[in-house]
């Protein structure tokens, strides 16, 4: 079985999708082997995830869930890694979105490997911590259907 998804040129990177984060990962997230720990990187796509919805909700909210979360390949100290982001679905009190991440990685830089990708749920919420109504005046989300 492979061990590296096909990597890719920058040319090739989502065109569709807003590159909401990039960091580097540093020695003290690895994990037993080496590799990046995988809390680190759920925690990255958490604080990436909530970029857009946070556009929208005009205020507090709150991660509700984590529909998917798939780690395609291994991260490494070193990659440089994107997040890219777009909203697949506006509910009443709910926006969700889809995140791709790509490691450009240190040995290869100028090529893209897709690491991890994941669906996640946010939710506005009022200051009692209550769900509210997103605010639907002016909502137009780039290649979101009415
Ligand atoms: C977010 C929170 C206020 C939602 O409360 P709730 O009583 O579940 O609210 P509701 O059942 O009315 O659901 C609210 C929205 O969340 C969505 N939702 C709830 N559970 C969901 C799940 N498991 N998966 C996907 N969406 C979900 C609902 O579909 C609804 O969206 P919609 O209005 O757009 O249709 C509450 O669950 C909470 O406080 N959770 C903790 C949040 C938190 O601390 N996050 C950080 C993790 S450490």
């Amino acid at each position: 079985m492979s061990t590296e998804s096909s990597p890719r040129p920058e040319s090739a990177l989502p065109q569709d999708r807003e590159l909401v984060l990039k960091v580097i990962p540093m020695p003290a997230d690895t994990n037993g082997n080496g590799d990046i720990f995988g809390g680190w990187v759920m925690a990255q796509v958490d604080l990436a995830g909530a970029v857009l919805p946070a556009r929208y909700v005009r205020g507090r909210m709150a991660t509700v869930a984590v529909n998917q979360f798939i780690f395609k390949q291994p991260v490494r100290v070193g990659d440089i890694l994107s997040f890219f982001s777009h909203v697949t679905r506006v509910g009443n009190t709910s926006i969700t979105v889809q995140v791709e991440v790509f490691a450009e990685r240190f040995s290869a830089q100028g090529q893209y490997v897709k690491v991890t990708e994941a669906s996640l749920t946010y939710v506005a919420i009022d200051n009692e911590g209550r769900p509210r109504p997103i605010p639907k005046d002016g909502l137009n989300i780039p290649g979101l259907a009415a």
